[in-house]
Parts: structure tokens; C-alpha cells; sequence
């Protein structure tokens, strides 16, 4: 909960440092920029031929109470000066409009489309080779939907708030040109209107805007309990924590209640304070207008005046939407920030720079390592960590929990880079090896098996996307999952995971170990699950690991004492370091920690 409210503080402040983040979705719209340049000509075309509606309108509006025409300038030029004329002129200005815009909203939503394409492409790459470290500072939820909502608030940026804003920019500038043209003293004296309207505007919106942001970063964090609720239900209902978590969610939901009702209530008075001053000068400037109307030689004829009237309303329409428009375009400057901040991230290929594609055989070796996790600098995980494990051979690691037996599971993956020492295969540094070309040779069968919404087939064929159907059969059976696979209707096609049938710990730990043996690595990493299996299962599962362990290097983080005895070498971990190692007999006869540990356990 602390870190969102953290990066909320942190981006009120930044806004210099905003823009220059925000700019670079220009390098997604460069590719595009010569058919979004002739959207921008339509654009154009469109705004200023709006412009004319409230001339022609006012000129036909007039013409019916007067009967001399009084008209100058464009409409002279334009030859228009009976109504049917002006009714004329008006019908071909929509229709020239309608095409105007019928073509800028197809480009626009065509330059938008394939920007965000690219975006979402390179979004989710940057996401995905981002190092595990990322992953740790970042809540999986959080970065999904944040993500998610930054981009359908590019999209309708880029779409329709730049084009609209701009149109609304047009009509209050060539408004003003108009109003003057007209008549520069009525305009002097509606002009005096428009300023206040424009700062009061300007003020509230930005406060508006930060109260709706507020609520936005709430409701982001309100989605998080939901998440995180959800994700652990199997918890929440064994502790029979509901009613703590609804609570906990009620009281977010207020507090979103809150802020949002606080700030419809300054929305509300700024329309109507807006809607008043509008109304109000419209009414004084009618009243000038038709003063000045009056009397043997008017300062104004009856058509300019309705032309005046047409472009004053039109203009306060503008001005009552630019604030709104604004804040929305501030929004995507925020929202645009927050995506290329997660673009600009470096990823773990910039971040490990070794090219080298040595030949693995398996020997790997621990020297001096060192471990802090970046999250946490004060909490040594790992102190000067020395071992080798000859090719093919089994090292068992064993320790309390929290003793570190994950962590070097993770640094020989290669998640997190040392903070000191090195790690050596084959003896080449891991640090110069080509990340993929390392973990190709690795496979992890994890603690806990997360299978992937799909078919078991396609869940197995992870560990190798191109395997054929028979190798797929071969290793569901060397990983004693064919049985139940081929019991099920679907055979392999059966689907799993969210949306299909639930396995139980031993079936998904089976699939997990045929995906290791497709694979075929040099190296095995085996986190044994601590959960018990029911014997029948754990007897299936042990078979088909130690198939999976022949003829290859296995690092065993190990809890069965089957397992350990058979290891080669047993490394005891305590607190970070290495106690004792060496063979079961061994270890055994020092009675010192392994016995200890042995009796904890009660192996
Ligand atoms: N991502 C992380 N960020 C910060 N600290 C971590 C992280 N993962 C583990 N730790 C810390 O590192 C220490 C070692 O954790 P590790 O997961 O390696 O233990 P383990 O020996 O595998 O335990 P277990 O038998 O319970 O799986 C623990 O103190 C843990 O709190
Ligand atoms: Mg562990």
C-alpha cells in the first residue's frame, strides 16, 4: 500500500521531467506522421470552415428583418446576399464539413490505431525481459491495469482530445478576428468577460484535475485489495478473513466516494459559475448589441449583430469545454509518462551484457557469492557462498526456511546479478554468457506449479515451443503423467487453469517435471515442493524425478530425505552461509547442524 501513494507525491511534482517522457510517444507516431500530417490538413480545413457556420448563420438569421443588405467584405465576395443564398451557402458548408471530418476521423483513428499497436507491442517486450527486480518493485496487479489505462488514455488523446482541442482553439482565436471585424467595440466589450472567465477556468481546473487524479490513484489501489483478495482466496476463506478484507475494501470505496463526490461538487460549481458568467454576458452584450442597432445611421446592422450574437455563443462553448480538454491532455501527459518510464526501464538484456555461447556441460561453481536482494540493501541473503558441483552430478541443498536455498536457485538463473563473488559454469562467468544462450541449459521445476490457462499439451510444450506430438507423449510418460493425461477425454487437449479443470499438487508437479524433461537441460534446478503428497502420488513424482535427473547436473533444494540421500554432495545453509557439507554418511557422523536439522524436519 505505501509505494502507490509514494510515485502519486513524486508525480505532482515532476512536470518538466513529465513532457520530456511524454514526448517520446512522438517516436511511436514518426512511421505514421505523413498520412497524420494529411489528417492534420483536415483538420484544419474543418476548424476554420467552422468557423464561417456562425457568419452565415447570423447573416441568414438577420435576413428576415432587414430588407437592405448591409453586408461587406467576405460576404460581398462571396456574391451572397439573398436568403437563399445564405441557406445555401450553409448547406454546402456542412457538406464540405462532413467530408472534412469524415476524413480526419477515419486518419485519426488510423494514425492512433497502429501507434498504440506498436506501443502495446513494445510495452509488453520491455514488461516481459524486465529483470525479476522489476517484478518485485512493482505489484504484477497494479502494473497491468495501470498499464491498460495509460493506454486507452493515449488513445483517446490521440484520437480525438488533440483534434478537439485544437478545433476549440480555432473557433476562440478566429472567433476573437471575427468579433472584431464585426464590430471592435462590442467585441472590447465582450472581451472584458472572457479573461475572468479564462483565469477563474484555469484555477479550477487544476484543482479539479488534481482531485480527480486522487481518485483515479485510489481506485487503482482499491482494485488491489480486490486482486490480491481474490488471488489468495484459498487464505482468505481458511482464515476466515472475509469480513477483515471487506472492511478493508469498504473503507477504500468511501474513501473514493469521497473524493469523487468532493470533486463533482467542484465540477458543479465550476459549470454553473461558467454557465452563469456565459449567460450573463450574453445578455449585456445583447443589450449593447441591439443599442447600438438602433437609430437613423446604426453602428451595426441587424446581420452582423446576429453573426455576433452566433459567435459569441459558439466561442463560450468553446471556453466552457477548453478547461476539460485541457485536464484530459494533462491526464495523457501523465498517462503517457507512466508507460514510457516503463519503456525507458532498462531490461535485463541491457542490463546483463555477455555474448559468450560457451558449450555447457554442467559444472557449475559458487565462488565467494554474496547476495543482497536490490529491494532490500540492509538484509545480507547470501555471505561468501563457495561450492562446485561436477558435471552430472546431484548437490542437495538443504536449510531452515529463509536460509537462502531459493536465492542461489534464482542467481544461477541468473534472475538477480551478485553483489559479490561469482558464479561460474563450465568455468565461464554466468556474466558473460548470453543470458538466453544460459538459460536455455537451465530448467527450474518450482516449489509451487503455475500452469498457464491452456491445454496440458501446450503447457508441457513451453519447455520446448517446437516439440513434435510424440515427444510430447514421450515425456508426459517419462514424467509419469501420461496415466492420467490419457485418462482424461481430451487427452492433452484438455484445457487447464482458470478456465478449465483443476489438477491436483502431484499432477501439476508431473507436468511441470515433463516440461523440464522436453527441455532437456545440462543443469536441473529442483525446488522440492514441502507439501506432502499422498504416497501413491509422491512415489509417481519421485520416479519421474529422478528419471529427470539422469544425466545431468541437479541442483536439488531438498525435503525428502530420499532425495538428499542420494545427493552427491549435501550443502547446509543456515542463515546465508554454508555450515557443513559433504555426504548423508558424512554429514551424519559430526552430529552438528544437519542432524539438527535432520530431526527438525523429522526425516
Ligand atoms: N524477492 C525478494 N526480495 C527481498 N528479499 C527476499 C526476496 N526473496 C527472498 N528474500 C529473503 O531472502 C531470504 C532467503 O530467502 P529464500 O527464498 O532463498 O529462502 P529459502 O531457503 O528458499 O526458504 P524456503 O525453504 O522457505 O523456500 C529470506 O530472508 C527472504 O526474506
Ligand atoms: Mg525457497
Amino acid at each position: 500500500m505505501m509505494s502507490p501513494r509514494k510515485d502519486k507525491k513524486e508525480k505532482v511534482k515532476l512536470s518538466k521531467e513529465s513532457f520530456q517522457y511524454a514526448k517520446q510517444i512522438f517516436r511511436y507516431i514518426r512511421p505514421y506522421r505523413g498520412i497524420f500530417l494529411i489528417g492534420w490538413i483536415f483538420l484544419i480545413l474543418s476548424s476554420f470552415s467552422g468557423l464561417l457556420f456562425p457568419l452565415l448563420m447570423g447573416q441568414l438569421l438577420g435576413s428576415g428583418t432587414e430588407s437592405d443588405s448591409s453586408m461587406q467584405g467576405i460576404m460581398n465576395k462571396l456574391s451572397v446576399d439573398d436568403i437563399n443564398s445564405f441557406a445555401l451557402a450553409l448547406f454546402a458548408l456542412f457538406a464540405l464539413q462532413a467530408l472534412f471530418s469524415f476524413f480526419r476521423v477515419v486518419i485519426f483513428t488510423n494514425v492512433t490505431e497502429n501507434t498504440l499497436r506498436d506501443v502495446r507491442k513494445d510495452a509488453f517486450e520491455r514488461l516481459i525481459y524486465m529483470p525479476m527486480d522489476f517484478f518485485n518493485r512493482n505489484k504484477v496487479g497494479e502494473l497491468t491495469s495501470r498499464v491498460a489505462s495509460d493506454i486507452l488514455q493515449i488513445q483517446e488523446t490521440i484520437r480525438t482530445t488533440i483534434a478537439e482541442f485544437f478545433r476549440q482553439l480555432v473557433i476562440v482565436i478566429g472567433g476573437i478576428a471575427f468579433l472584431f471585424y464585426l464590430s471592435w467595440k462590442l467585441a472590447l466589450i465582450m472581451l472584458a468577460t472572457v479573461p475572468v472567465m479564462a483565469i477563474v477556468a484555469v484555477v479550477f481546473g487544476r484543482f479539479i484535475r488534481k482531485l480527480s487524479k486522487t481518485a483515479q490513484d485510489e481506485a487503482a489501489n482499491s482494485n488491489v485489495i480486490i486482486e490480491e483478495s481474490l488471488m489468495g482466496i484459498t487464505n482468505v476463506k481458511a482464515f476466515t478473513n472475509e469480513k477483515f478484507l471487506i472492511g478493508k475494501y469498504e473503507k477504500a470505496v468511501q474513501y473514493i466516494r469521497d473524493l469523487n463526490i468532493k470533486s463533482g461538487l467542484w465540477r458543479g460549481v465550476f459549470v454553473s459559475f461558467i454557465i452563469f458568467c456565459l449567460f450573463g454576458a450574453i445578455v449585456f452584450i445583447v443589450w449593447q448589441g441591439v443599442l447600438m442597432t438602433q437609430g437613423e445611421n446604426p453602428e451595426l446592422s441587424t446581420r452582423d449583430f446576429f453573426s455576433f450574437i452566433m459567435y459569441t455563443i459558439m466561442m463560450g462553448a468553446s471556453f466552457g469545454s477548453i478547461p476539460d480538454l485541457y485536464a484530459s491532455l494533462q491526464k495523457a501527459v501523465g498517462a503517457t509518462e507512466n508507460l514510457m518510464r516503463i519503456i525507458a526501464e532498462k531490461h535485463e538484456r541491457e542490463l546483463h551484457a555477455g555474448t559468450l555461447k560457451p558449450v555447457i556441460n554442467g559444472e557449475i561453481e559458487f565462488d565467494h557469492v554474496s547476495f543482497t536482494y536490490p529491494q532490500r540493501p540492509d538484509v545480507v541473503v547470501l555471505k561468501d557462498i563457495t561450492f562446485k558441483a561436477a558435471q552430472n552430478q546431484k548437490i542437495a541443498l538443504v536449510g531452515s526456511s529463509g536460509a537462502g536455498k531459493s536465492t542461489i536457485a534464482s542467481l544461477l538463473m541468473d534472475f538477480y546479478a551478485v553483489s559479490d563473488g561469482s558464479i561460474m559454469i563450465d568455468g565461464v562467468s554466468i556474466k558473460d554468457i548470453d543470458l538466453e544462450h544460459l538459460r536455455e541449459h537451465l530448467s527450474i521445476v518450482p516449489q509451487e506449479v503455475i500452469l498457464f490457462a491452456g491445454t496440458i499439451r501446450e503447457n508441457i510444450a513451453f519447455g520446448k515451443l517446437n516439440a513434435t506430438e510424440e515427444e510430447i507423449i514421450e515425456a508426459a510418460e517419462k514424467a509419469n503423467a501420461w496415466s492420467y493425461i490419457s485418462a482424461f477425454p481430451e487427452g492433452l487437449d484438455t484445457q487447464v487453469g482458470d478456465r478449465g479443470i483443476q489438477l491436483s499438487g502431484g499432477q501439476k508437479q508431473r507436468i511441470a517435471i515433463a516440461r523440464a524433461i522436453l527441455n532437456d537441460p545440462k543443469i536441473l534446478i529442483l525446488d522440492e515442493a514441502t507439501s506432502a503428497l499422498d504416497s501413491e502420488s509422491e512415489k509417481l513424482v519421485q520416479e519421474a524425478l529422478d528419471k529427470l535427473m539422469e544425466n545431468r547436473t541437479s541442483v536439488v533444494i531438498a525435503h525428502r530425505l530420499s532425495t538428499i540421500k542420494k545427493a552427491d554432495q549435501i550443502i547446509v545453509l543456515e542463515n546465508g552461509t554454508i555450515s557443513e557439507r559433504g555426504t548423508h554418511e558424512e554429514l551424519s557422523a559430526l552430529n552438528g547442524s544437519y542432524t539438527r536439522f535432520l530431526q527438525l524436519q523429522e526425516l
